[in-house]
């Protein structure tokens, strides 16, 4: 059997198990999803959100994307954002790193990745020239990246206080929250290192005039 197929035949037997447990299982689901949270994860295989946060199939709106990144330009972020907060109206938003970040690392060395992948961990070089004092001073290089990862969680939910669908939101409907976690690889478990409530200050710079 191919490693493909595999998977085929797995979801065969995990929808029938779901349909002997709960036969109106799927009917319910398919007609709406209201989750709660938007997840904006890294890609990484070994972080899935439904899985460590004990959630089942319509509880999570989730966006992944290498390193967990909220980059001000990128459309697929942006329109997951706007549909999650002003059509699924949902209440909190997670944005989870993970220690071992393989692209949190990469963005410290000087390898050249090309073109693409250069431009996209451009934006963690960024967050570690914000922080370089305090990431300067960690030897140990496994530290210092899970340092960065703690980092580019709260930077990254910075950014998303910064847009106007954010801001909108806070103005019109006191929600969402905003959360920074970091996942362990090796205990399974989620750090939390940062929340902004809705309505938090929000830099006057970056501050929009919403009538
Ligand atoms: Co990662």
């Amino acid at each position: 059997m191919k490693s493909y197929e595999k998977l085929l035949l797995e979801n065969k037997a995990w929808a029938a198990e779901k349909v002997e447990k709960d036969p109106g299982y799927f009917r319910r689901l398919s007609k709406v999803q209201t989750p709660e949270f938007l997840w904006i994860g890294c890609s990484d295989s070994r972080v899935p959100a439904n899985e460590i946060t004990g959630t089942q199939p319509g509880e999570i709106f989730v966006h992944r994307n290498i390193a967990n990144m909220v980059i001000h330009t990128d459309i697929n972020l942006l329109s997951v954002l706007d549909y999650a907060v002003n059509f699924l109206k949902v209440k909190h938003i997670v944005v989870c790193g993970h220690y071992g970040c393989g692209g949190v690392k990469a963005s410290i060395t000087n390898h050249d990745y090309k073109a693409l992948l250069n431009m996209w961990l451009r934006s963690l070089k960024d967050v570690y020239r914000h922080n370089r004092e305090e990431l300067d001073a960690i030897e140990d290089p496994d530290k210092k990246s899970d340092r960065l990862a703690e980092l580019n969680v709260m930077e990254q939910v910075v950014r998303l206080s910064q847009t106007t669908i954010i801001q909108n939101a806070w103005k019109e409907q006191q929600a969402p929250h905003l959360h920074g976690w970091v996942y362990g690889l090796k205990d399974g478990l989620l750090n939390p290192v940062m929340e902004l409530k809705a309505g938090s200050e929000v830099d006057q710079l970056y501050r929009y005039d919403i009538i």
